[in-house]
Protein backbone atom coordinates (compact mmCIF):
# COMPACT_ATOMS: atom_id res chain seq x y z
CA UNK A 1 0.00 0.00 0.00
CA UNK A 2 1.37 3.46 -0.86
CA UNK A 3 0.96 6.20 1.72
CA UNK A 4 -2.13 7.53 2.76
CA UNK A 5 -1.16 10.99 1.95
CA UNK A 6 -0.39 10.13 -1.90
CA UNK A 7 -4.17 8.35 -2.01
CA UNK A 8 -5.43 11.97 -0.85
CA UNK A 9 -3.84 13.64 -3.66
CA UNK A 10 -6.53 14.24 -6.44
CA UNK A 11 -5.26 13.67 -10.25
CA UNK A 12 -6.04 17.13 -12.24
CA UNK A 13 -9.03 16.81 -14.78
CA UNK A 14 -6.75 19.53 -16.73
CA UNK A 15 -4.40 16.48 -17.22
CA UNK A 16 -6.58 13.60 -18.88
CA UNK A 17 -7.85 16.39 -20.74
CA UNK A 18 -4.52 17.51 -22.19
CA UNK A 19 -3.99 13.26 -22.58
CA UNK A 20 -7.53 13.51 -25.12
CA UNK A 21 -6.01 16.50 -26.79
CA UNK A 22 -2.89 14.52 -27.13
CA UNK A 23 -4.94 11.63 -28.72
CA UNK A 24 -6.39 13.81 -31.47
CA UNK A 25 -3.33 15.55 -32.26
CA UNK A 26 -2.08 11.46 -33.06
CA UNK A 27 -4.94 11.68 -35.37
CA UNK A 28 -3.91 14.01 -37.07
CA UNK A 29 -6.86 16.54 -35.62
CA UNK A 30 -5.17 20.38 -34.42
CA UNK A 31 -6.22 20.81 -30.86
CA UNK A 32 -6.62 25.16 -29.74
CA UNK A 33 -4.69 24.92 -26.48
CA UNK A 34 -6.05 27.19 -23.44
CA UNK A 35 -4.96 24.96 -21.02
CA UNK A 36 -1.09 25.45 -20.26
CA UNK A 37 0.59 27.21 -18.11
CA UNK A 38 3.04 28.14 -19.64
CA UNK A 39 4.77 30.85 -22.11
CA UNK A 40 4.51 29.61 -25.24
CA UNK A 41 7.65 31.31 -26.26
CA UNK A 42 10.98 29.37 -26.37
CA UNK A 43 13.49 30.60 -23.37
CA UNK A 44 15.17 34.05 -24.91
CA UNK A 45 18.46 33.50 -26.98
CA UNK A 46 20.79 35.17 -24.58
CA UNK A 47 19.66 32.74 -21.62
CA UNK A 48 20.41 29.80 -23.84
CA UNK A 49 23.79 31.29 -25.14
CA UNK A 50 24.60 31.46 -21.34
CA UNK A 51 23.57 28.07 -20.53
CA UNK A 52 25.95 26.20 -23.60
CA UNK A 53 28.80 29.03 -22.22
CA UNK A 54 28.17 27.60 -18.59
CA UNK A 55 27.93 23.66 -19.61
CA UNK A 56 31.62 24.02 -22.16
CA UNK A 57 32.81 26.10 -19.29
CA UNK A 58 32.56 22.93 -16.99
CA UNK A 59 30.11 24.61 -14.49
CA UNK A 60 28.58 21.13 -13.94
CA UNK A 61 29.06 20.65 -10.44
CA UNK A 62 27.02 20.73 -7.27
CA UNK A 63 26.75 24.34 -6.11
CA UNK A 64 25.94 26.19 -2.57
CA UNK A 65 22.59 25.28 -1.45
CA UNK A 66 21.79 28.75 -1.52
CA UNK A 67 22.64 29.07 -5.28
CA UNK A 68 25.67 30.80 -6.78
CA UNK A 69 26.55 34.21 -5.26
CA UNK A 70 26.59 36.15 -8.82
CA UNK A 71 22.57 34.79 -9.42
CA UNK A 72 21.51 36.09 -5.75
CA UNK A 73 23.49 39.45 -6.16
CA UNK A 74 21.53 40.17 -9.53
CA UNK A 75 18.18 39.03 -8.03
CA UNK A 76 19.31 41.37 -5.15
CA UNK A 77 19.69 44.05 -7.71
CA UNK A 78 16.52 43.13 -9.62
CA UNK A 79 14.94 44.03 -6.44
CA UNK A 80 16.78 47.02 -6.68
CA UNK A 81 15.21 48.14 -9.65
CA UNK A 82 12.13 47.32 -8.44
CA UNK A 83 12.80 49.60 -5.52
CA UNK A 84 13.45 47.66 -2.77
CA UNK A 85 16.50 46.78 -0.64
CA UNK A 86 17.05 43.02 -0.17
CA UNK A 87 20.39 41.66 1.21
CA UNK A 88 21.41 38.75 -1.24
CA UNK A 89 21.67 37.12 2.06
CA UNK A 90 18.12 37.19 2.62
CA UNK A 91 17.84 35.21 -1.14
CA UNK A 92 17.76 31.79 -1.75
CA UNK A 93 17.89 29.79 -4.81
CA UNK A 94 15.37 26.98 -5.56
CA UNK A 95 14.45 24.25 -8.23
CA UNK A 96 11.23 26.11 -9.23
CA UNK A 97 8.77 28.13 -6.88
CA UNK A 98 7.87 24.59 -6.17
CA UNK A 99 11.36 23.90 -4.83
CA UNK A 100 10.47 27.01 -2.11
CA UNK A 101 7.03 25.68 -1.40
CA UNK A 102 8.84 22.75 -0.58
CA UNK A 103 11.37 24.44 1.90
CA UNK A 104 8.82 27.02 3.05
CA UNK A 105 6.58 24.22 3.83
CA UNK A 106 9.05 22.24 5.83
CA UNK A 107 10.50 25.36 7.16
CA UNK A 108 7.05 26.92 8.59
CA UNK A 109 4.81 23.89 9.47
CA UNK A 110 4.83 21.12 12.15
CA UNK A 111 2.20 18.32 11.51
CA UNK A 112 -1.60 19.63 12.49
CA UNK A 113 -0.74 22.75 11.55
CA UNK A 114 -3.35 24.92 9.74
CA UNK A 115 -2.15 26.75 6.53
CA UNK A 116 -4.38 29.07 4.65
CA UNK A 117 -4.91 28.82 0.90
CA UNK A 118 -7.33 30.40 -1.41
CA UNK A 119 -10.16 28.72 -3.33
CA UNK A 120 -10.03 29.07 -5.85
CA UNK A 121 -5.77 28.96 -5.87
CA UNK A 122 -2.63 27.05 -7.15
CA UNK A 123 -4.18 23.58 -6.67
CA UNK A 124 -0.50 22.30 -5.23
CA UNK A 125 -0.64 24.75 -2.86
CA UNK A 126 -2.81 21.98 -0.74
CA UNK A 127 -0.19 19.04 -1.46
CA UNK A 128 3.15 21.34 -0.17
CA UNK A 129 0.82 21.72 3.06
CA UNK A 130 0.02 17.62 3.16
CA UNK A 131 3.60 16.74 2.42
CA UNK A 132 4.05 17.88 6.00
CA UNK A 133 1.50 16.92 8.15
CA UNK A 134 -0.16 20.27 7.87
CA UNK A 135 -3.69 20.72 7.15
CA UNK A 136 -4.55 23.14 4.45
CA UNK A 137 -7.32 25.62 5.22
CA UNK A 138 -9.34 27.24 1.85
CA UNK A 139 -10.77 30.71 2.47
CA UNK A 140 -13.38 31.27 -0.57
CA UNK A 141 -12.36 33.91 -2.34
CA UNK A 142 -15.03 36.10 -4.45
CA UNK A 143 -15.54 37.53 -7.47
CA UNK A 144 -17.03 40.97 -5.88
CA UNK A 145 -13.39 41.40 -3.92
CA UNK A 146 -11.49 40.95 -6.85
CA UNK A 147 -10.76 37.16 -6.18
CA UNK A 148 -8.76 38.04 -3.38
CA UNK A 149 -9.20 37.45 0.40
CA UNK A 150 -10.23 40.83 2.76
CA UNK A 151 -8.69 41.22 5.80
CA UNK A 152 -11.93 39.85 7.81
CA UNK A 153 -12.29 37.01 5.37
CA UNK A 154 -8.00 36.54 6.47
CA UNK A 155 -8.90 37.23 10.32
CA UNK A 156 -11.64 34.85 10.52
CA UNK A 157 -10.23 32.28 8.95
CA UNK A 158 -7.37 32.31 11.20
CA UNK A 159 -7.46 30.17 14.51
CA UNK A 160 -5.48 28.97 17.21
CA UNK A 161 -4.49 26.10 15.02
CA UNK A 162 -3.62 28.61 11.93
CA UNK A 163 0.57 28.84 11.60
CA UNK A 164 0.86 30.54 7.98
CA UNK A 165 -1.28 31.68 4.94
CA UNK A 166 -0.07 31.33 1.65
CA UNK A 167 -1.33 33.89 -1.00
CA UNK A 168 -0.96 34.95 -4.77
CA UNK A 169 -0.20 38.20 -5.94
CA UNK A 170 -1.39 38.13 -8.84
CA UNK A 171 -2.84 35.26 -8.65
CA UNK A 172 -3.41 31.41 -10.45
CA UNK A 173 -6.03 30.71 -11.90
CA UNK A 174 -7.45 34.76 -11.70
CA UNK A 175 -4.83 36.68 -12.15
CA UNK A 176 -5.59 39.29 -9.73
CA UNK A 177 -3.42 41.35 -7.29
CA UNK A 178 -4.17 41.17 -3.79
CA UNK A 179 -4.33 45.05 -2.45
CA UNK A 180 -1.46 46.48 -0.78
CA UNK A 181 -3.95 47.66 2.71
CA UNK A 182 -5.12 44.18 2.71
CA UNK A 183 -1.44 43.00 2.67
CA UNK A 184 0.14 45.14 5.24
CA UNK A 185 -2.62 44.43 7.18
CA UNK A 186 -2.47 40.63 6.84
CA UNK A 187 0.86 40.71 7.45
CA UNK A 188 0.58 42.40 11.08
CA UNK A 189 -2.31 40.29 11.60
CA UNK A 190 -0.26 36.84 10.70
CA UNK A 191 2.92 38.60 12.98
CA UNK A 192 0.50 39.25 15.89
CA UNK A 193 -0.58 35.83 15.99
CA UNK A 194 2.93 34.65 15.89
CA UNK A 195 2.43 33.10 12.02
CA UNK A 196 4.14 33.96 8.57
CA UNK A 197 2.80 35.20 5.72
CA UNK A 198 3.88 33.54 2.42
CA UNK A 199 3.28 35.88 -0.48
CA UNK A 200 3.73 34.07 -4.05
CA UNK A 201 4.94 36.41 -6.55
CA UNK A 202 5.44 33.51 -9.50
CA UNK A 203 4.09 36.13 -11.87
CA UNK A 204 5.37 39.41 -10.59
CA UNK A 205 6.41 41.08 -13.60
CA UNK A 206 3.81 40.31 -15.80
CA UNK A 207 1.61 43.19 -14.96
CA UNK A 208 -0.90 43.98 -17.27
CA UNK A 209 -0.63 47.87 -16.35
CA UNK A 210 -0.11 49.40 -13.19
CA UNK A 211 -0.03 47.56 -10.26
CA UNK A 212 -0.25 48.79 -6.94
CA UNK A 213 3.46 47.24 -5.78
CA UNK A 214 5.86 45.66 -7.71
CA UNK A 215 6.72 42.95 -5.04
CA UNK A 216 5.24 42.90 -1.71
CA UNK A 217 8.40 43.62 -0.57
CA UNK A 218 7.64 47.34 -0.67
CA UNK A 219 4.34 46.58 1.37
CA UNK A 220 6.22 45.05 4.37
CA UNK A 221 9.84 43.28 5.07
CA UNK A 222 8.30 40.53 7.11
CA UNK A 223 7.05 38.14 4.22
CA UNK A 224 8.56 35.10 2.80
CA UNK A 225 8.22 35.52 -0.88
CA UNK A 226 7.94 33.38 -3.58
CA UNK A 227 9.65 33.97 -7.15
CA UNK A 228 10.77 32.03 -9.82
CA UNK A 229 12.32 32.13 -13.56
CA UNK A 230 9.44 29.91 -15.19
CA UNK A 231 6.99 32.68 -16.05
CA UNK A 232 8.26 36.25 -16.88
CA UNK A 233 11.80 34.98 -17.12
CA UNK A 234 10.18 32.00 -19.64
CA UNK A 235 12.50 29.14 -18.20
CA UNK A 236 9.60 26.76 -16.79
CA UNK A 237 11.42 23.57 -17.81
CA UNK A 238 14.79 24.58 -16.46
CA UNK A 239 13.48 24.35 -12.88
CA UNK A 240 14.60 27.75 -11.06
CA UNK A 241 13.15 29.96 -8.74
CA UNK A 242 14.17 31.92 -5.51
CA UNK A 243 12.51 32.50 -1.84
CA UNK A 244 13.29 35.82 -0.33
CA UNK A 245 13.27 35.35 3.61
CA UNK A 246 14.06 37.35 7.08
CA UNK A 247 17.16 37.03 8.56
CA UNK A 248 16.14 34.81 11.13
CA UNK A 249 14.89 32.13 8.61
CA UNK A 250 18.29 32.49 7.14
CA UNK A 251 20.03 29.61 8.42
CA UNK A 252 17.10 26.95 9.37
CA UNK A 253 16.16 27.26 5.31
CA UNK A 254 19.75 26.72 4.12
CA UNK A 255 20.11 23.60 6.00
CA UNK A 256 16.91 22.17 5.13
CA UNK A 257 17.72 23.35 1.12
CA UNK A 258 20.93 21.14 1.90
CA UNK A 259 19.35 17.89 3.24
CA UNK A 260 16.36 17.75 0.76
CA UNK A 261 17.94 19.28 -2.80
CA UNK A 262 21.78 20.01 -2.10
CA UNK A 263 21.73 22.47 -4.69
CA UNK A 264 19.69 23.84 -7.67
CA UNK A 265 20.41 23.02 -11.21
CA UNK A 266 23.81 24.51 -11.58
CA UNK A 267 23.77 25.13 -15.70
CA UNK A 268 20.57 26.52 -15.07
CA UNK A 269 21.71 28.99 -12.31
CA UNK A 270 24.24 30.37 -14.47
CA UNK A 271 21.24 30.11 -17.26
CA UNK A 272 19.97 32.47 -15.41
CA UNK A 273 22.71 34.98 -14.66
CA UNK A 274 22.23 36.13 -18.45
CA UNK A 275 18.22 36.77 -17.48
CA UNK A 276 18.48 39.96 -16.07
CA UNK A 277 21.02 41.51 -18.73
CA UNK A 278 19.71 44.07 -21.02
CA UNK A 279 18.59 42.51 -24.18
CA UNK A 280 17.26 39.51 -22.02
CA UNK A 281 15.01 41.74 -20.07
CA UNK A 282 13.94 43.35 -23.59
CA UNK A 283 12.67 40.29 -24.82
CA UNK A 284 10.63 39.59 -21.62
CA UNK A 285 8.92 43.01 -21.38
CA UNK A 286 8.23 42.81 -25.18
CA UNK A 287 6.34 39.07 -24.41
CA UNK A 288 4.92 40.49 -21.70
CA UNK A 289 3.22 43.28 -23.94
CA UNK A 290 2.31 40.19 -26.37
CA UNK A 291 0.24 39.09 -23.03
CA UNK A 292 -1.22 42.27 -22.51
CA UNK A 293 -2.49 42.17 -26.10
CA UNK A 294 -3.52 38.64 -25.69
CA UNK A 295 -5.51 39.45 -23.05
CA UNK A 296 -7.74 42.05 -24.87
CA UNK A 297 -8.15 40.13 -27.80
CA UNK A 298 -9.31 37.19 -26.20
CA UNK A 299 -11.47 38.52 -23.53
CA UNK A 300 -13.37 40.92 -25.92
CA UNK A 301 -13.95 37.51 -28.10
CA UNK A 302 -15.27 35.69 -24.98
CA UNK A 303 -17.69 38.81 -23.96
CA UNK A 304 -19.11 38.43 -27.33
CA UNK A 305 -20.10 35.00 -27.04
CA UNK A 306 -21.86 36.14 -23.88
CA UNK A 307 -18.72 34.65 -21.70
CA UNK A 308 -18.64 36.87 -18.61
CA UNK A 309 -15.72 37.53 -17.19
CA UNK A 310 -16.29 39.24 -13.88
CA UNK A 311 -13.07 40.58 -12.85
CA UNK A 312 -10.37 41.50 -15.25
CA UNK A 313 -7.10 40.23 -14.40
CA UNK A 314 -3.97 42.54 -13.03
CA UNK A 315 -1.39 40.00 -14.20
CA UNK A 316 -0.34 36.51 -15.17
CA UNK A 317 -1.80 34.70 -18.43
CA UNK A 318 -5.20 33.74 -16.99
CA UNK A 319 -9.02 35.11 -17.53
CA UNK A 320 -11.12 33.37 -15.17
CA UNK A 321 -14.26 32.62 -17.22
CA UNK A 322 -17.62 32.66 -15.73
CA UNK A 323 -19.80 30.08 -17.96
CA UNK A 324 -23.21 30.19 -16.23
CA UNK A 325 -24.79 31.43 -19.32
CA UNK A 326 -24.10 27.62 -20.97
CA UNK A 327 -26.19 25.90 -18.76
CA UNK A 328 -23.55 23.65 -17.86
CA UNK A 329 -20.75 22.22 -15.19
CA UNK A 330 -17.60 23.60 -16.01
CA UNK A 331 -16.51 20.03 -15.60
CA UNK A 332 -19.05 18.92 -19.31
CA UNK A 333 -17.84 22.24 -20.57
CA UNK A 334 -14.28 21.59 -21.10
CA UNK A 335 -14.86 17.98 -21.75
CA UNK A 336 -17.48 18.46 -24.62
CA UNK A 337 -15.46 21.56 -26.19
CA UNK A 338 -12.10 19.23 -26.55
CA UNK A 339 -14.36 16.15 -27.42
CA UNK A 340 -16.63 17.85 -30.07
CA UNK A 341 -14.74 20.92 -31.10
CA UNK A 342 -10.50 19.79 -30.23
CA UNK A 343 -10.15 23.40 -28.03
CA UNK A 344 -8.66 22.54 -24.38
CA UNK A 345 -9.51 24.60 -21.28
CA UNK A 346 -9.36 23.81 -17.59
CA UNK A 347 -12.43 23.15 -15.53
CA UNK A 348 -12.71 25.23 -12.37
CA UNK A 349 -12.84 22.26 -10.12
CA UNK A 350 -9.27 21.96 -10.73
CA UNK A 351 -8.98 24.91 -8.46
CA UNK A 352 -10.63 24.24 -5.60
CA UNK A 353 -14.61 23.84 -5.11
CA UNK A 354 -16.08 27.34 -4.59
CA UNK A 355 -18.36 27.79 -7.04
CA UNK A 356 -15.65 25.65 -9.61
CA UNK A 357 -19.26 24.61 -11.45
CA UNK A 358 -19.53 28.21 -12.88
CA UNK A 359 -15.65 28.26 -14.06
CA UNK A 360 -13.55 27.96 -16.48
CA UNK A 361 -10.08 28.56 -17.19
CA UNK A 362 -8.74 30.19 -20.25
CA UNK A 363 -4.71 30.60 -20.73
CA UNK A 364 -3.52 32.86 -23.42
CA UNK A 365 -0.27 30.81 -23.80
CA UNK A 366 -1.30 30.72 -27.55
CA UNK A 367 -0.62 33.55 -30.21
CA UNK A 368 -3.12 35.79 -31.62
CA UNK A 369 -4.03 33.47 -34.29
CA UNK A 370 -5.00 30.67 -32.37
CA UNK A 371 -6.53 32.91 -30.46
CA UNK A 372 -8.92 33.86 -33.34
CA UNK A 373 -9.58 29.95 -34.19
CA UNK A 374 -9.95 28.74 -30.70
CA UNK A 375 -13.26 31.86 -30.51
CA UNK A 376 -14.29 30.79 -33.76
CA UNK A 377 -14.21 27.14 -32.81
CA UNK A 378 -16.16 27.93 -29.29
CA UNK A 379 -18.89 30.17 -31.26
CA UNK A 380 -19.31 26.71 -33.64
CA UNK A 381 -20.09 24.75 -30.28
CA UNK A 382 -22.05 27.27 -28.81
CA UNK A 383 -24.35 27.65 -32.53
CA UNK A 384 -24.44 23.74 -31.88
CA UNK A 385 -25.18 23.48 -28.73
CA UNK A 386 -27.99 26.08 -29.11
CA UNK A 387 -26.95 28.59 -27.05
CA UNK A 388 -27.55 32.25 -27.56
CA UNK A 389 -24.94 35.31 -26.85
C1 LIG B 1 0.77 30.26 -8.40
C2 LIG B 1 1.87 29.29 -8.74
N1 LIG B 1 2.82 29.04 -7.83
C3 LIG B 1 3.81 28.18 -8.09
C4 LIG B 1 3.93 27.51 -9.30
C5 LIG B 1 5.09 26.58 -9.51
O1 LIG B 1 5.95 27.03 -10.52
P1 LIG B 1 7.45 26.61 -10.75
O2 LIG B 1 7.77 25.46 -9.87
O3 LIG B 1 7.56 26.29 -12.21
O4 LIG B 1 8.30 27.81 -10.42
C6 LIG B 1 2.95 27.75 -10.29
C7 LIG B 1 3.01 27.06 -11.60
O5 LIG B 1 2.18 27.20 -12.45
C8 LIG B 1 1.90 28.67 -10.00
O6 LIG B 1 0.94 28.95 -10.89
Amino acid sequence: MFSARSNEIAPFVVMQLLQRAREYENQGKTVMHFEVGEPDFQTAEPILAAAQSAIAAGHTKYTSAQGIPELRERISCYYQSLGVAVEPERILVTSGASGGLTLLSALLLDPDDELLITDPGYPCNDVFARLVGARPKAIKVHAKNRFQPTLDDFAAAWTENTRAALLASPGNPTGTMLAAGDLADMTVHATERQGFLILDEIYQGLNHGPVPYQTGLAVSDDLYILNSFSKFFGMTGWRLGWVVVPPQAIAPITKLAQNLFISPSTPAQYAALAAFDEDAMEIHLQRKEAFVQRAAVLSEGLQKLGFRIPVAPDGAFYLYVDISHTGMSSTEFCWRLIDEFQVAVTPGADFGGHHADHYVRFAYTTNIEAIGLGLERIEDALIAWGINA
